[in-house]
């Protein structure tokens, strides 16, 4: 089972749907009612054009835009639809074979004007956030891809910045936030705040962090991974600062059981929490294992990571995971109004403090990471958890 789950998840892959463009030489009809052959001609060039096109973007543009692909290109290329449909548990198939199948009796001329569409919009799309990303009145120096980082009036602030996939946490955002922290260690700053941009605080960890990994490389990639969460949750954990989490949105798996470390939390009251790690055949990490029962006491601490119960922003401050709930509409410029005035506060006596209410706690989080992370390290390879990643892709490519 665990093998025919990772071939699903790789076969969804972008590399895949970009090979499906070069399959196949483009045939042009000889008699065409409705497009004279100079149109004809530029529709053809203009498809070949998006070809190369598509070839430059940076990012995987999602399942829903990818099959689209795949079915405009099959159409353009091929007519309608002319395979049989595929078994109900062939996912990956199915979902190409639907896909193109609704295309019905578009003509060819009309697919390939319809893919060349579909790749400009999807490159334009990708610059335009490529932009914002460097923007500098948006606070962004180019020098972090997935981060949006500032350090003004004594705060320096990481905001997740892929609103666009709900702030999901990839490779790399791990490593830039790693990056960030260690920053604003040292920079004259008071504390560090974490916050997300959009509508999402963040989804966790990016689930594409798992696939399109061979088989035989998977013990490799979870051992990787699991040094690199590892030296995550170990970042937060050293942090000699206060840390501050500004949760704008729902927030859920590691974003959430990173909260214990954090020495203010401050919710927006349109977060949520929730940390559905036995629906992803996962277990807690974050150190939420032994901090969450501290908190909030054993009972609610499983129903939370044992039982995937997701909190209100009202109940996640009840329990103590949460300082202060705030309506969204004034949620930013209350929040922002008090961390300033805290940010005037003298630095050195907060930090230190901080240091001294954690010292006794710093060993023992360490370890507890480490057991965290060798726990995962099998649980990523388990059958439980690649079952779950399938139906996550699969739900995806149903469209
Ligand atoms: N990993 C990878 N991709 C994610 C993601 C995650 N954790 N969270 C969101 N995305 C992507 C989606 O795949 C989608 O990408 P696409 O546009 O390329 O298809 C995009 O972000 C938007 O998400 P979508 O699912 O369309 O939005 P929604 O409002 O229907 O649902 C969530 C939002 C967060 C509830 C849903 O995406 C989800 O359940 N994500 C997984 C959360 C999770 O299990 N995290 C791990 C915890 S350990």
């Amino acid at each position: 089972m665990a093998a025919s789950a990772v071939k699903l998840v790789r076969s969804l892959c972008w590399r895949r749907i970009c090979e499906i463009r070069q399959v196949n030489p483009v045939s042009i009809p000889s008699v065409h009612l409705h497009m004279t052959a100079a149109a004809m001609q530029v529709a053809q060039k203009e498809f070949e054009k998006a070809q190369e096109q598509l070839k430059l973007l940076k990012n995987d543009p999602g399942n829903e835009a990818k099959l689209k692909l795949y079915a405009l290109f099959k159409q353009a290329t091929e007519g309608p639809c002319n395979s049989p449909k595929p078994g109900m548990l062939d996912f990956v198939k199915k979902a190409k074979w639907d896909a193109w199948n609704s295309l019905g009796n578009l003509s060819q001329d009309n697919a390939r004007q319809e893919y060349a569409k579909l790749v400009s919009s999807l490159v334009s799309a990708e610059s335009a956030v490529q932009k914002k990303a460097a923007s500098p009145e948006e606070g962004g120096d180019g020098r972090y891809e997935t981060l949006i980082v500032t350090t003004e009036n004594k705060i320096t602030k990481i905001m997740f910045n892929r609103p666009d996939k709900k702030n999901a946490i990839s490779h790399k955002m791990y490593r830039e936030i790693i990056n960030a922290l260690q920053e604003a260690a040292k920079n004259d700053c008071t504390f560090a705040v974490i916050t997300g941009n959009g509508e999402y605080y963040t989804s966790g960890n990016d689930l594409n962090n798992f696939s399109n990994i061979q088989p035989s490389e998977m013990k490799k990639a979870a051992k990787d991974g699991a040094e690199l969460l590892k030296e995550f949750v170990g970042s937060f954990i050293d942090f000699p600062k206060p840390l501050v989490a500004v949760v704008n949105g729902p927030a859920i798996g590691i974003s959430v059981t990173l909260l214990g470390l954090f020495d203010l939390v401050y919710a927006s009251d349109k977060a949520t929490f929730h940390t559905p790690f036995s629906q992803l055949g996962q277990s807690p990490e974050g150190c939420a294992s032994y901090v969450f029962p501290k908190i909030m006491g054993a009972a609610k601490a499983s129903e939370m990571l044992l039982f995937n119960k997701k909190l209100t922003a009202a109940e996640a401050c009840a329990l103590g995971l949460v300082n202060e709930v705030f309506p969204d509409s004034t949620f930013q410029k209350e929040v922002w109004a008090r961390l300033k005035a805290y940010a005037s506060l003298p630095k050195n006596s907060l930090a230190l403090s901080k240091q001294l209410v954690r010292s006794t706690e710093k060993e023992k989080l360490h370890a507890v990471n480490s057991r965290e992370c060798e726990l995962l390290t099998e649980r990523w390879l388990s059958d439980e958890c690649l079952n779950a990643l399938v139906s996550f892709f699969q739900r995806k490519s149903k469209m």
